[in-house]
């Protein structure tokens, strides 16, 4: 127990505490240090492929201001930090040459987190493909497994002397599906076909680039991003019931299966086939040795939690995700709050994979809450948002999940990819017009919580600091 009467919910004495963010939201930079193309700089040149016509050529700017940046994670008190590298800043033409000064800038990125005590946690793909990949088929081209095993190679090769986590690539299904499958990120496809091939792709340059980095950094513990989304049936009828399963088919156990289990699950396979997506029963794209790379052994899975999906069968027998009840709510995102599907999910990770860790590398919420009168953001739903969550992962943790670190989403409000600068997750305000970072409430909780590395389930009376503008001194 905590504050009277209200429970108090401790995390484990080694418990890392962080938070995440991504090159392409948060770095601009796009035609400084040697910088090549990227897909998204590409796509969000398309006139109407961004919601607010933005582009995230300067975004927060943290390619300048990442001393300051490193600054409000010290203040914050965290142990350890998720970010992305930037392919196209490292090796501009995808392949081949590398521009010194973009390892440079992670070199000296990473060196700042170490005096700072902060663990660095870096992906290697969080979805900026260098344009000049895409230009000879991208994703959907099986040579650039080859090109991603390469940039995992370099990259490890200058930065593992000192960094020993390393994450390979965050959120295949959104690659996939979103970037070549619905067409909504870059680079813009809509081709259910490739969309497969590029799955299948992502999941072999993950299990390549595994052994590389094993190759480069004797005593690495290496991982691969997932976003788990539970499936549950909006009523118990065979219909819906099969909608969940079909729902959790593709987007959970199509990229977990040949990870943990070296194969990709039947039922799904099936269904592709029945939707006309796969041309027969075998996928042509899976070639001998495939399945035994990409189930090569890793030492963690990175989840990211936002919420669940309610499935159902429409009318015509197709299955089709629902709204939740009115009575829910939902975030900015249009997403349900939904805490109880995180417990579920770490349990559900645990007993079916049996990862040796697991981290929640992204957990948060979007909402665009307006600075008071006195200029301070008091984000109550985001904080509890986070108190929520927080709460149902250390309940898995007593349930016996090896959970080993949390990750919120995110340090900054940044450049949500085709929703621009509309949907806000930061626990940091930034002002768009001079990149000047405000703690928002949720980062003054968030503060609170490392600190006491605990999390109390009812809501704590406000914890807001009394500085608009974050200084360092604080
Ligand atoms: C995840 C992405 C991350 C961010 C959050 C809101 O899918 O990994 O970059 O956009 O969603």
């Amino acid at each position: 127990m905590g504050r009277a009467g209200v429970t108090r919910y401790a995390f484990p004495d080694n418990f890392l505490w962080g938070v995440a963010t991504s090159a392409p939201q948060i770095e601009g930079g796009r035609h400084e240090g040697g910088r090549g193309v990227s897909i998204w700089d590409r796509y969000a040149d398309t006139p109407g492929a961004i919601a607010d016509g933005s582009h995230a050529d300067v975004a927060c700017d943290h390619f300048h201001r990442w001393r300051e940046d490193i600054e409000l994670m010290r203040w914050l008190g965290i142990n350890a930090y998720r970010f992305s590298l930037a392919w196209p800043r490292i090796l501009p033409n995808g392949t081949g040459a590398v521009n010194a000064a973009g390892l440079d800038f992670y070199d000296a990125l990473v060196d700042g987190l170490l005096e700072a005590g902060i663990e660095p946690y870096p992906t290697l793909y969080h979805w900026d493909l260098p344009q000049a990949l895409q230009d000879r088929g991208g994703w959907g081209e099986r040579s650039v497994v080859d090109a991603f095993a390469e940039y995992a190679d370099v990259v490890t090769r200058r930065l593992g002397d000192r960094v020993r986590n390393w994450t390979t690539i965050n959120e295949p299904w959104c690659i996939a599906v979103l970037g070549h499958e619905e067409g909504h990120h870059a680079p813009g496809h809509k081709d259910p076909a490739e969309g497969l091939r590029v799955a299948h792709h992502l999941l072999l340059a993950h299990g390549r680039a595994v052994r590389a980095i094993r190759d480069a950094v004797p005593g690495a513990k290496i991982g691969i991003v997932h976003n788990h989304t539970p499936a549950h049936p909006a009523t118990d009828s065979h219909g819906d019931t099969d909608a969940a399963r079909w729902f959790d088919g593709f987007f959970n156990r199509w990229f977990l299966d040949p990870l943990f289990r070296g194969r990709y699950p039947a039922d799904a396979v099936a269904d592709r086939i029945a939707s006309g997506h796969l041309e027969g029963p075998e996928m042509h794209f899976v070639q001998a040795g495939d399945l035994a790379a990409i189930a090569t052994p890793i030492d963690f899975l990175g989840v990211n939690y936002y919420s669940r999906v309610i499935m159902s069968q429409n009318v015509d027998g197709r299955p089709e995700a629902v709204k939740a009840a009115p009575d829910h709510e939902l975030t900015d995102m249009g997403w349900e709050v939904h805490p109880e599907g995180l417990h579920e999910t770490l349990l559900h990770l645990h007993r079916e994979y049996g990862p040796p860790e697991i981290f929640i590398t992204e957990n948060g919420a979007a909402y665009d809450d307006p600075p008071g009168p006195d200029g301070l953001i008091d984000d109550v739903r985001r904080i509890d948002y986070l108190r929520t969550h927080l709460s149902a992962a250390s309940r898995a943790i007593a349930d016996g999940v090896p959970l080993a670190g949390y990750f919120a989403w995110s340090l900054l409000d940044n450049f949500e990819w085709a929703h621009g600068y509309q949907k806000k997750f930061g626990l940091v305000a930034v002002d768009f017009d001079t990149c000047e970072r405000t703690p928002k409430n949720s980062a003054h909780w968030y503060r609170d919580a490392v600190a006491a590395n605990a999390v109390d389930a009812a809501a704590t009376p406000s914890t807001r600091g009394d500085s608009r503008v974050f200084d360092s001194r604080n």
